[in-house]
């Protein structure tokens, strides 16, 4: 297989995300990151290619993806990436992600990427009007196609 993205969405943005990145990459995998959470042990993704994508919550990649990232296992990826969706900032949890991946091997993301998604957390921002949404969505669009081309490359 050639990649593999493993995924966490609370809304839906990363998973959109996500399965864009899937289908400009082909022959791509998606995991859900929830799908794991009982099993077992460490997680060796078999492909060449290993996205990791998620939002930010509180500057930071949610608890569930960093339990996850505690028990990947990256000795057998060609190229890892991460790709975070925000609502405005939080950049932050990308060095968050490196980080977690480095303290359990010698190794960590090859590449990071932030998208700007319509924010989904009334209490810290209210909601954009439809019209922004669509203009968000289309600029995270062309974003995504970028994100791939570089790690399809
Ligand atoms: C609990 C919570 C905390 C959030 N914290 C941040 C934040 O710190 N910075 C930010 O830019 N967006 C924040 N957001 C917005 C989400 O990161 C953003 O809308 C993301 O695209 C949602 O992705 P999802 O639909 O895949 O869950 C937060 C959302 C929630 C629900």
């Amino acid at each position: 297989m050639k990649a593999i993205i493993y995924y966490f969405t609370g809304t839906g943005n990363s998973l959109a995300a996500a399965k864009k990145i899937a289908a400009l990459l082909g022959d791509c995998e998606l995991v859900p990151i929830a799908s794991l959470q009982d099993t077992p042990g460490e997680i060796t993704p078999a492909a060449d290619r290993v996205g990791i994508v998620c939002p930010v919550y509180d500057a930071g990649i949610p608890v569930i993806v960093a339990e996850f990232a505690r028990r990947l296992n990256l000795s057998r990826a060609g190229y890892v990436f991460g790709i975070v969706t925000l609502g405005g900032i939080g950049a932050s949890a990308l060095h968050q992600l490196n980080d977690l991946l480095r303290k359990r091997q010698d190794r960590g993301l090859d590449a990071a990427f932030v998208v700007k998604m319509p924010g989904n957390f009334p209490l810290v921002g209210k909601t954009a009007p439809w019209e922004k949404q669509q203009v968000i969505l289309q600029t995270a669009d062309a974003c995504l196609m970028e994100i791939a081309g570089v790690a399809g490359a």
